[in-house]
């Protein structure tokens, strides 16, 4: 049975036909299929100066939301074929910015409630009170630009993050380009003067890099290690060449001004912020386990985990590369003699993971290189 209480009613068709009514921007969809709902509601939209369009089922009205811009819909629950809940369903998912307002029967009030949960704005029962459905009209569309504000407010702060990130993530690019070119114009320039020392110092700061990792260094620490190690002898810089290039044996004078290696090369990076850390254990490469090392003569833990780590691998690579005046160790003589050095050069417990790492892994990171 069709009601509608006509309170207000006809003061809003009056209203609709006057041309004083402000127009407004938004435009709505009345979707029912009944004509004389439809027509209704039409005049009722009218009188508060909406534009609208009609739908006689929840299928027109599918097709008409892909033709024309809507900012509200009015829909019926029960209609035949799709009904108004499913309808609300597709409009929630492909047009989030619909404000939809249901009407519904008396008997169908729970039908009414779930609309609500799934995302519709309001309802209105038949028979309808005019003046009742025009103030649920705007409280719903006040409640809309309220949305669409708060969407477009946070799609623009979703922008500028996207935005602010990108440029973050350009400069962070620069700056490692920057940091990437400093350690090279370092390693070449002693690579000038010491031959093969680049392929040397790339070895190392690989072999630290794999047992920095087996004994569970944090990745975030992991790139001062690696720095560290690929530094280590840039204090050679300041060493005469007279000493450094000597074909001879050295005196002991000779051997005391290279000595001074580690901290020329601390003196060398402390200055450049990125590489402070990677400066300390410049400074410590050369330290014994057990205090008999330089420049501080350090021992045990007093010495930088990446500097401990580094005596191990720098022994390892001197021992199996082949040197003017003898062939390459093999691995086993190597391991053999680092085993022997435990607890005096080395730190015991990283000679135990050293030797925990397969041959054929040191043996696969050295090849890489080499490629
Ligand atoms: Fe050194």
């Amino acid at each position: 049975m069709l009601q509608i209480s006509l309170e207000g009613l006809e003061t809003h068709v009056a209203v609709g036909t006057n041309p004083f009514v402000q127009p407004r921007t938004e435009r709505m969809l009345i979707v029912d299929d009944e004509h004389f709902i439809r027509d209704v509601l039409t005049q009722v939209v009218a009188g508060e100066g909406f534009e609208s369009g009609t739908a006689q089922n929840a299928q027109e009205a599918i097709r008409k939301l892909t033709e024309t811009k809507y900012e509200m819909v009015l829909t019926d629950i029960r209609m035949p074929g799709l009904d108004g809940l499913q309808l609300l369903q597709h409009i929630s998912s492909h047009y989030p910015e619909i404000a939809v307002i249901m009407i519904t029967g008396v008997a169908d009030l729970d039908a009414a409630l779930q609309a609500l949960s799934t995302g519709a704005y309001d309802y209105v029962t038949k028979p309808f009170n005019v003046l009742e459905l025009r103030n649920k009209i705007h409280k719903a569309l006040g409640r809309r630009r309220l949305v669409v504000e708060n969407r477009q407010y946070q799609l623009q702060l979703e922008q500028t993050v996207q935005e602010q990130t990108a440029e973050l993530r350009n400069a962070l690019g620069s700056i490692r380009n920057a940091y990437s070119h400093t350690l090279e114009a370092l390693i070449n320039a002693l690579d000038a003067r010491e031959r093969d020392t680049q392929r040397h110092s790339k070895r190392v700061s690989e072999y630290t890099l794999l047992l920095a990792r087996r004994m569970g260094i944090p990745s975030a620490e992991l790139v001062d290690v690696e720095r560290g190690a690929l530094l280590h002898d840039i204090g050679k810089i300041g060493i005469s060449d007279n000493i450094l290039l000597k074909p001879a044996k050295l005196t002991e004078e000779e051997w005391l001004e290279i000595r001074k290696h580690p901290e020329i090369g601390y003196q060398i990076l402390k200055g450049i912020d990125f590489l402070k850390e990677a400066a300390r254990m410049v400074l410590q490469h050369q330290e014994r386990f057990d205090g008999t090392g330089y420049p501080q003569r350090l021992s045990g833990k007093e010495i930088l985990l990446g500097a401990r780590i580094f005596a191990v691998v720098d022994a390892f690579d001197a021992m199996t590369s082949d040197r003017p005046y003898r062939k390459a160790l093999t691995y086993q003589k190597a391991r053999e003699e680092i085993i022997r050095c435990s607890g005096t050069q080395f730190d015991p417990q990283l000679v135990e993971c050293f030797l925990s790492i397969p041959e054929q892994i040191w043996l696969d990171t050295k090849l890489s290189l080499v490629a």
